[in-house]
């Protein structure tokens, strides 16, 4: 295995602050999910969660990376997967290849070990999206998804899942199906309570497990470009 030791070179971008600056007051925070995480479910520990929003922009692929990161730094053997078929970008963050990944995973017979990318991580792997197909609601409607992720569900100690915009398309309902858990994610400055009641109806009838709300904010001013805030409630969606 080639050597993981975590890289704050590689891992240069801000989105990923859990590692350049996991001491600062965000990275707290993004710890504080995987504490809550943790707690949020005594008799039926959650391994894998959905990381969801209303609308697009409101930081899912942003929390989902750092809160990955988090779970591995505590040591927990973790997976990011990229669930987002129609908007990927955990290739991106983490600079690997998309050439394969959950789409290929769907459609094709592929071996595990060709799908997964190791990531400069200690303990955290990452199934990109793959290339982005003509039908990802189908894909991921299918058995071979379910099956697919069953599968992980073995290798992983937690799964961190990625995925597109409830509001948008059905791809997230989807995929809650598969997950323990789900956060649903909001941008407090384009906070609109009717999508969030929407977004969580839509979730409420894929009876998915809401387990969190996080409140991001991406633009308080008076606070350094390099930094990004939020704070967090649970329970009370
Ligand atoms: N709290 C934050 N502070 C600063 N920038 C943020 C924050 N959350 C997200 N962003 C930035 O906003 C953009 C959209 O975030 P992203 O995580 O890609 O959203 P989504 O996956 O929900 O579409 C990205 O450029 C990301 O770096
Ligand atoms: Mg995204």
């Amino acid at each position: 295995m080639r050597d993981r030791k975590m890289n704050n070179e590689v891992a240069s971008a801000k989105k990923i602050i859990v590692a350049t600056k996991p001491h600062s007051p965000v990275s707290e925070q993004f710890r504080t999910i995987r504490t809550n995480i943790m707690y949020s479910s005594i008799d039926r520990p959650i391994r894998s969660v959905l990381f969801t929003s209303a609308v697009a922009g409101a930081g899912k692929s942003t929390i989902a990376a750092n809160v990955a990161i988090a779970y591995a730094q505590a040591g927990k053997k973790t997976l990011l997967l990229d669930g987002d078929l129609r908007r990927p970008t955990c290739h991106y963050t983490f600079k690997v290849s998309n050439q394969k990944g959950l789409s290929t995973a769907i459609v094709n017979d592929i071996a595990l070990e060709d799908l997964v990318n190791q990531t400069e991580f200690d303990d955290l792997d990452l199934i990109t999206s793959g290339p982005i197909p003509p039908n990802p609601s189908e894909l991921l409607s299918s058995k071979k998804l379910t099956q697919f992720i069953d599968h992980l569900k073995f290798q992983y100690e937690m799964i961190i899942v990625d995925s597109p915009p409830l509001l948008s398309v059905t791809d997230a309902q989807l995929l809650s199906k598969s997950a323990d858990g789900v956060i649903l994610i909001t941008d407090v400055e384009n906070n609109n309570r009717n999508h969030l009641l929407e977004a969580k109806d839509l979730l409420n009838k894929a009876d998915a497990n809401i387990i969190g709300l996080v409140l991001n904010n991406r633009t308080i001013k008076d606070k350094s470009k390099d930094d990004y805030y939020y704070y967090q409630a649970s329970h009370d969606v």
